[in-house]
């Protein structure tokens, strides 16, 4: 299968001395081509569980297996633009000179809404438009492979709505794999073609979205999973 697999992978920290284990016996698969979406609370172990599949942090249990991923993108929770760097420059930044296509990177830059903003430099802009621009870094770097580590959670309502619904366009265009970290069930059942729920740092549960599925959230079906995953997650 293509994609990336993680077997019986389990991650300790060392704090005080003393081993905290964070991921437990974590069995995944992250096929090609789709967005699989990871659900939990804040602490349950989905950054650290990004930053393995990264290949950010090193872990002392299993394997991490990827097949046909060659180039990885990485959206962090907090945006990690250079200060001294414009708009486009740090979304172009990870390129070499030859690999921009200027046409493309405008394209991005119009996807994200920041058109009026490609000259401004990060301290310029909101919060919002800091993470718009660092996911615009990622899908600019052409990647076949790209981890989102809560992209979404520093934009409002609307612009959120919009940035999502951008997602899956580029994701039905390119077909790249996505590993997307939310904390936001709706967003999980927008987003996720399957649904992973880790609960201190266990997979709890894990949903296989059907194809074709409307993503309408106030269909019965919906409705109904979303119940049951608030179940899983005992939110009442
Ligand atoms: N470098 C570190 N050293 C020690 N413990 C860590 C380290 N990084 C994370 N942890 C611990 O691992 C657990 C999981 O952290 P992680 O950042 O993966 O959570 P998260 O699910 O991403 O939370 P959030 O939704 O708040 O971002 C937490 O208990 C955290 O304290
Ligand atoms: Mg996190």
């Amino acid at each position: 299968m293509d994609g990336i697999k993680l077997v019986n992978v389990g991650k300790y920290y060392t704090v005080k001395r003393e081993q905290v284990k964070v991921l437990e016996d974590i069995n995944l698969d992250l096929p090609a081509n789709k967005i699989t979406v990871i659900l939990g609370r804040s602490g349950c172990g989905k950054t650290t569980l990004l930053r393995l599949v990264a290949g950010l942090e090193t872990f002392e249990q299993g394997e991490i297996q990827a097949t046909h991923v060659k180039r990885k993108a990485y959206v962090f929770q907090e945006d990690r633009l250079m200060p001294w760097l414009t708009v486009r420059k740090n979304i172009t930044f990870g390129l070499k000179d030859k690999e921009i296509d200027h046409e493309k990177i405008s394209g991005i830059i119009q996807m994200v809404g920041l058109e009026q903003f490609e000259a401004a430099y990060p301290v310029q802009l909101s919060g919002g438009m800091k993470q718009r621009a660092s996911i615009a870094r990622a899908f600019a770097y052409n990647p076949d492979f790209i981890m989102m580590d809560e992209p979404f959670s520093a934009l409002d309502y609307f612009t959120r709505e919009q940035m999502q619904k951008e997602l899956l366009k580029i994701h039905h265009k390119t077909k790249c794999s996505i590993l997307f970290v939310t904390h936001s069930i709706d967003e999980a059942l927008i987003l996720g073609d399957k649904i992973v729920i880790l609960e201190k740092g266990i997979i709890k549960s894990e949903y296989e979205i059907e194809k074709d599925h409307e993503r309408d959230l106030l269909s019965d079906k919906f409705v109904a999973l979303k119940k049951q995953i608030m179940d899983d997650l005992k939110v009442v």
